[in-house]
């Protein structure tokens, strides 16, 4: 079966929406045919300042959101990446078979270091991605489920792959992003021209899985649209309106096409308030479903314990091909 992987912070407690649409959803549907692995990825948390009680606070909410978006820990392998220090320590070989110039081409870098200043930028933001390259070939992963803003990562794993495999030895599997046309990028609510995210939206441009219904209601209510009233699909002219039929498809599972015909004569106002009622349908249960894993630590930490398990037989093997190829002395 193919391999996926992919990876989530735990840097904001709630997931939003762009994490889901983007990302979640498809962890859950390539679960049953593939053999897939997902993290938590609090290594990369601490890229930028975290306060420790709050991480690990976040870290189990993170992980109580996936199994209630549907991730079924007998379908896939779940688990917390500092659990396997095998990232760590492939990240540091990945490091030294990185350029510094390639490293510093990485946009997220750049978007990230010019909001903390170069003072307040650390080391572990700008090698980010390398730890991202050994979260990816420990796995030897085929296809690796992200957002548009994760193609880059994607593709300089492939490069560095290549390279070591061309320099030691074909070891690893050359992943593929698996990125979804139509949910790749969410927009903020209140600014359609930027991503939805924690970091850059405001708090009413964002929509956070886990806060009352009636919250995010108002937020699909008071999106910011397009001049004109027609409900019509056009990213250049109404990237509003556009961003809000997506996230209703992505919902409802009908076609674009389909909602304009439906929303034919109405004004905006109809789409929103579908669109709130919707969101409301598909969250509620959610909420539901992650709030009894937060009730039960114990049996979410099992899970997790299983995962780490699982994953370490994957990652260990890997490490000591990686080790024993670049010619490190075997430990006796
Ligand atoms: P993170 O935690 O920022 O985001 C998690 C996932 O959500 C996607 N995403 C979006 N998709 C559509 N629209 C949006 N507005 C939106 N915002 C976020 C992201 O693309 C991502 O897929 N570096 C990664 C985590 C990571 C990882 C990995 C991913 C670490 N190691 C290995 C894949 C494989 C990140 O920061 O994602």
């Amino acid at each position: 079966r193919p391999r996926v992987l992919s990876g989530i912070q735990p840097t904001s407690g709630s997931f939003h929406l762009g994490n889901y649409l983007g990302a979640v959803r498809q962890w859950v549907d390539l679960q049953k045919e593939n053999d897939a692995f997902y993290m938590v990825v609090d290594l990369h948390a601490i890229t930028v300042p975290q306060d420790p009680a709050t991480l690990r606070q976040n870290t189990r909410i993170s992980a109580a959101q996936l199994l209630g978006a549907g991730l079924d820990p007998e379908h896939c392998t779940l688990f917390v990446q500092s659990h396997v220090p095998e990232h760590a320590q492939l990240a540091w070989v990945m490091n030294c078979l990185t350029g510094f110039g390639e490293a510093s081409r990485m946009t997220q870098f750049k978007d990230k270091s010019s909001r903390y200043g170069a003072d307040s930028t650390t080391v572990g933001l700008f090698t980010y991605p390398i730890l991202q390259i050994a979260d990816i070939l420990l796995y030897q992963a085929d296809a690796v489920p992200v957002g548009e803003d994760q193609r880059q990562h994607v593709e300089i794993t492939r490069d560095i792959a290549e390279r070591f495999n061309s320099r030691y030895a074909p070891v690893f599997t050359i992943p593929k992003p698996y990125i979804l046309k139509e949910t790749a990028k969410i927009m903020d609510l209140q600014d359609p021209g930027i991503k939805m995210s924690k970091s850059a939206s405001s708090p009413k441009g964002l929509v956070s899985l886990l806060d009352e219904a009636k919250v995010s209601a108002k937020k699909f209510k008071s999106a910011v649209t397009d001049t004109g009233t027609v409900v019509s699909y056009d990213e250049e002219q109404k990237p509003g309106v556009s961003n809000l039929l997506r996230i209703h498809s992505a919902l409802s599972g009908q076609s674009v096409e389909q909602l304009v015909a439906h929303f034919e004569g109405k004004m905006y106002g109809a789409l929103k308030t579908e669109l709130a009622e919707l969101f409301a349908e598909w969250v509620t249960p959610f909420q539901q479903r992650t709030g009894a894993f937060l009730d039960d630590p114990a049996e979410l930490d099992r899970v997790l314990a299983i995962g780490a398990e699982k994953a370490r037989a994957v990652a260990s093997e890997t490490l000591a091909t990686v080790y024993d190829r670049i010619g490190f002395l075997p430990a006796a």
